[in-house]
């Protein structure tokens, strides 16, 4: 066990099957943090669990479609029956595309031709399934005085990438659902951060598949000089923001690009 700055902290991470997920699932382990480990697919997600236990960590896996209120709320409740409360909400995952033909990740379509259906989709697994989760384990954190809501949005929104309008659109409402909440939970020793990634995932790799040349000079305008990596880059970051080392900190975005962007 290293530092275990999140000792007895009591954490949920949706879609933490894979990708960024799992690696924020895995580090909160190593730090002492009690892990719900949450996601669509059940066999990943006890998966993840299992390799959280097998190195002396503790985690549960819990079948959890963000897109659903009702399994929102009851991934919720069986946060709080296992380990008692919730102190860390990390609102990681996304759909793209629509429910009844989900994406791996966004498909180029030009704003005029906004296909309503993902539209809904698109919000209602990004923006709408943070306010969820937010709404549901606000009472947990306000009453241990310990909260941390970690959303995940993008660049793509802030820069507004062609071709992704529905993805754009819910996840720059997510960077202003984390500061208007933000503001208003301070006061009960809940901060809200966002992580903006650009990482290497499978949804990445769908993403880099669809535009090869874009992806490939994307390394050389990146000032690190190459693709972050979940496990190294996205673990270490999640930890500091959820730990009472980063008690001071709220409303903000975090950008997690090797210095892509670099905005005001
Ligand atoms: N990778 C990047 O560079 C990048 C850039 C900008 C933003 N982001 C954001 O970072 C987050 C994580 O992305 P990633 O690259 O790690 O994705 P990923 O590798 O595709 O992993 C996505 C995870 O989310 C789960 N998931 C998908 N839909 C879900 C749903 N409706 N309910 C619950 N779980 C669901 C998937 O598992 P199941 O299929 O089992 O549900 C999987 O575990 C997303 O919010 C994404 O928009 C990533």
């Amino acid at each position: 066990m290293e530092s275990q700055v999140l000792k007895d902290k009591v954490a949920i991470v949706t879609g933490a099957g894979r990708g960024i997920g799992r690696a924020i699932a895995l580090a909160y382990g190593r730090e002492g943090a009690k892990v719900v480990v949450a996601s669509r697919t059940q066999s990943t997600v006890d998966d993840v669990a299992k390799e959280i236990n097998d190195a002396g960590g503790t985690a549960i896996g819990v079948a959890c479609d963000v897109g659903h209120r009702d399994e929102v709320f009851a991934c919720v409740d069986k946060a709080v029956e296992a380990f008692g409360t919730v102190n860390i909400v990390v609102n990681n995952a996304q759909g793209f595309g629509t429910e009844a033909d989900p994406q791996p990740s966004t498909v180029f379509v030009a704003c005029e031709d906004t296909d309503e259906v993902e539209w809904e989709y698109t919000f209602r697994t990004g923006a709408t399934a943070s306010l969820w989760f937010m709404k549901a384990a606000f009472p947990h954190m306000k009453k241990s005085g310990y909260g941390r809501v970690i959303n995940f949005a993008s660049s793509s929104g802030q820069i507004g990438f062609e071709g992704n309008t529905c993805y754009n659109a819910t996840k720059e409402a997510i960077r202003s659902l984390s500061r208007t909440a933000a503001r208003e939970w301070g006061q009960y020793g809940i901060t809200v951060n966002i992580i903006n990634p650009a990482l290497e995932t499978r949804a990445f790799d769908k993403w880099k598949a669809a535009r090869p040349e874009f992806v490939e000079a994307l390394k050389e305008k990146i000032p690190m000089r190459r693709l972050g990596e979940p496990e190294r880059d996205a673990g270490p970051l999640a930890v500091f923001i959820a730990s009472e080392g980063a008690s001071y900190i709220t409303g903000q975005t975090f950008m997690l690009e090797g210095g892509m962007h670099t905005l005001p």
